[in-house]
């Protein structure tokens, strides 16, 4: 009795219902949400964390236009079972110059968030080209193709630029040497490698990663697998609770 009494009538009209409920609904968001406009920056600066490569950017571009996305997911929720089977929760700051981000809806296939170093440059070869090759029981399709296809790298300057207009601090040096650090991260004899670790860091993965001589969509997109989840070091990390 008594406080169920007063619940009556709310319950018998919907309208009344529809409005206490929206203000107690509104009430939630604008908590939530109110704060994000009175911090300093939602996301915290994490070490470790640099913009992509223009090899890796090529790479995950080709990740979004073959929808990889549709079946993977790369966000690891802050849950045990996640945890244990992918490692570290994932960090705001480690989609920070993603655009667009690819946290995903679906998991067909397991989280990428921390794919890279997994596997070797082979294995994702052997992967891509034939999945059942190496995981038997494996539905994800073939992307036999990529092997064949040269990467194009035309517009790799553009590319850069549009990344700088969203507000990724790629520098004007960067923008400059877009093509140059390309190829160089294919080659780590080459002569363009100090350059690349000087603008990206010297731990930046330069190898060929496809195993073949051309540069092709493959070696791009194996370069950006092998980076996801590698740029914080998880040994040392720990979370800035002082806000
Ligand atoms: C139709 C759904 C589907 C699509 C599309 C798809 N995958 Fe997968 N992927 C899977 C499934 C299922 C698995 C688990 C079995 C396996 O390893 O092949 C998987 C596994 C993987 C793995 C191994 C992950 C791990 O931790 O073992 C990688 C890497 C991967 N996919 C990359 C890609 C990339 C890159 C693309 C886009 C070019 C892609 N996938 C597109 C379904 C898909």
């Amino acid at each position: 009795m008594g406080i169920l009494d007063k619940h009556g009538p709310i319950e018998r009209s919907a309208t009344l219902l529809m409005v206490l409920s929206l203000i107690v609904v509104s009430i939630g968001g604008l908590v939530e949400i109110v704060p994000l406009f009175y911090l300093q920056n939602t996301i915290e600066d994490v070490e470790g964390m640099r913009v992509y490569t223009p090899l890796e950017l090529s790479g995950r571009d080709i990740y979004i236009r073959e929808g990889c996305y549709v079946c993977h997911s790369q966000m690891i929720r802050p849950l045990r079972d996640e945890v244990e089977r992918y490692g570290n929760y994932s960090l705001a700051a480690e989609s920070q110059y993603d655009h667009p981000f690819q946290w995903g809806s679906k998991r067909t296939g397991p989280d990428l968030a921390r794919v890279g170093g997994r596997y070797s440059d082979a294995w994702h070869v052997d992967h891509l080209v034939d999945p059942r090759s190496v995981v038997p029981e494996s539905i994800m399709p073939s992307y036999a193709f990529l092997a064949k296809r040269k990467l194009d790298i035309e517009f790799i300057e553009d590319r850069i630029r549009a990344d700088q207009m969203v507000g990724v601090p790629y520098s004007q040096e960067m923008y400059d040497n877009a093509a140059v650090d390309l190829e160089a991260q294919l080659d780590p004899y080459s002569d363009g490698i100090d350059g690349l670790f000087e603008r990206y860091g010297e731990n930046v993965a330069a190898r060929n990663f496809d195993g073949q001589p051309e540069l092709t969509e493959m070696d791009a997109l194996i370069a950006y697998l092998q980076v996801l989840g590698t740029m914080v070091d998880f040994s040392t990390f720990t979370p800035d609770d002082s806000r």
